[in-house]
């Protein structure tokens, strides 16, 4: 029994039920190894048949104290043999309950949270009891898969969801290399803002590790102080590929007895200075940046309002309307949209004068080809012009000859062609020379 794998106690078991997921047992399994002859307290929200208190109890002989929650009444008539099982009726995220617990502890080594599953009740429930978890204890979250469905209060890119925050919690853990201005209650404040609750600062900065599994994630909470990366530990003399000037500033002493291990390792250096001492004060997207989960709500708002954030017609409204709404102290939209907005009227702009500059672009060349083909008649006819000056240059006696032709042709051309005005110019000088030739034709004209 003593060596029984989580997964072979919930085979074995008889008793009330318990409804897991095969994955988690394995995961605890290699979590809590360490723990299983330990006397530790444990408690559990939401245990609705009350079969996992039981198992947990076989699976920590040693345990002191398995405590369970859950706000359904008829876990009150839940009843157990083993006397350091107890069962507490109520809601775990109001006072009352919660003094309920710290009645029968203060402190826990393992709390997991197996309630509703709903996003602000998991993030509420880890703000109240975190501060529960004794130095070195374990809080863990189960049934994340949840935190990705909207019925339970999320959605792979809500920007508040359960999984949302852990994520968060993951950049807690490297908190000392945040930079200038970073500051845990700052980064998450839009949690508290939207979950309506108050995040206990001082332990969430103790957080040690955030460890993500298939729908479970397991948060460590450090034995003493918030985490840190430590010393740099450089070992050793041959510099063949790196020269780091750092590692030459007066720690290399010969042989330093390494504070982690008290061993000596010939010459080494310790460096103490993080990484973090670096500032990070000017990155745009450091710790004075608006958190991605404000930026994703305020779009999302936007969108929800019905506006399109990425139409800029429509941004800049939206942004006025705003701005029309609050005092400028107050102004809710970050500036990273104010820069956002500049910058797409900006790319509009641009992206006018290309295609303005583009049609002129077409119509030119539109203009040369024309030109080209012009020019290439012209050098044609130049070119026949040049070899018939050519000829005639060579024979004036041809040229006399086509000025001869030129001439008859015209003067034959011209005689069909006489205008009525000249034909009765040449009928009326007729008439003056001959007037009673004409006079005769319309005497015989007028007796017909
Ligand atoms: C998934 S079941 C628990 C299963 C149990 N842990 C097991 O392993 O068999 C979820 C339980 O959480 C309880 N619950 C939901 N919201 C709660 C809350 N705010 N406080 C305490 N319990 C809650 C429900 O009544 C339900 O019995």
């Amino acid at each position: 029994m003593k060596n029984d794998s989580l997964y072979d106690l919930y085979l074995e078991h008889e008793g009330k039920v318990s409804d897991k997921w095969h994955s988690y047992l394995e995961i605890y399994d290699e979590q809590f190894a360490s723990l299983r002859e330990s006397p530790i307290r444990l408690l559990e929200i939401g245990i609705q048949n009350g079969g996992s208190l039981e198992i947990w109890s076989r699976y920590f002989p040693n345990g002191s104290l398995f405590v369970g929650c859950d706000i359904d009444p008829k876990c009150s008539g839940l009843r157990y043999d083993d006397d350091r099982i107890h069962v507490i009726i109520g809601d775990a995220n109001t006072d009352e309950t919660q003094n309920e617990i710290r009645q029968n502890s203060d402190m826990y080594d393992l709390i997991a949270d197996d309630g509703s599953h709903r996003s602000s009740d998991i993030i509420t429930t880890f703000s109240r009891y975190f501060s529960m978890v004794q130095p070195g204890g374990t809080y863990v979250i189960e049934d994340l898969h949840c935190s990705y469905w909207e019925a339970w209060q999320g959605g792979l890119n809500a920007p508040y969801s359960a999984m949302s925050f852990l994520r968060r919690l993951a950049d807690v853990v490297n908190a000392e290399h945040w930079g200038d201005g970073g500051d845990i209650r700052s980064q998450l404040k839009g949690f508290e803002r939207h979950w309506n609750l108050t995040l206990d600062e001082h332990h969430i900065a103790l957080i040690q590790s955030v460890s993500f599994h298939n729908s479970v994630c397991i948060i460590r909470k450090s034995v003493s102080g918030p985490p840190r990366v430590g010393s740099r530990v450089v070992a050793g003399q041959e510099r063949m590929v790196a020269d780091d000037p750092l590692l030459r500033s007066g720690h290399e002493v010969g042989a330093i007895k390494l504070d982690l291990d008290k061993r000596l390792l010939g010459e080494a250096a310790v460096v103490d200075r993080p990484p973090s001492s670096m500032g990070e004060g000017a990155n745009p997207w450091g710790a004075g940046a608006e958190p991605m989960e404000e930026v994703a709500s305020t779009i999302g708002e936007l969108r929800l309002a019905g506006y399109d954030p990425f139409k800029t017609s429509d941004f800049v409204s939206t942004i006025k309307d705003v701005r029309a709404l609050y005092p400028e102290e107050q102004n809710p939209i970050p500036h990273l949209l104010d820069d956002a907005v500049m910058l797409r009227e900006r790319a509009e702009v641009q992206a006018t004068k290309i295609s303005e500059l583009q049609q002129v672009q077409g119509e030119l060349i539109g203009d040369a080809s024309k030109l080209r083909e012009l020019t290439e008649t012209q050098e044609k006819k130049i070119s026949e012009l040049r070899l018939s000056y050519e000829r005639i240059a060579r024979n004036p006696l041809l040229g006399f000859f086509l000025w001869l032709k030129f001439m008859v042709l015209s003067m034959l051309l011209r005689i069909p062609f006489l205008s009525s005005s000249s034909r009765e110019k040449m009928r009326r000088s007729a008439e003056k020379r001959a007037p009673q030739r004409f006079r005769a034709k319309s005497e015989t004209a007028n007796s017909d």
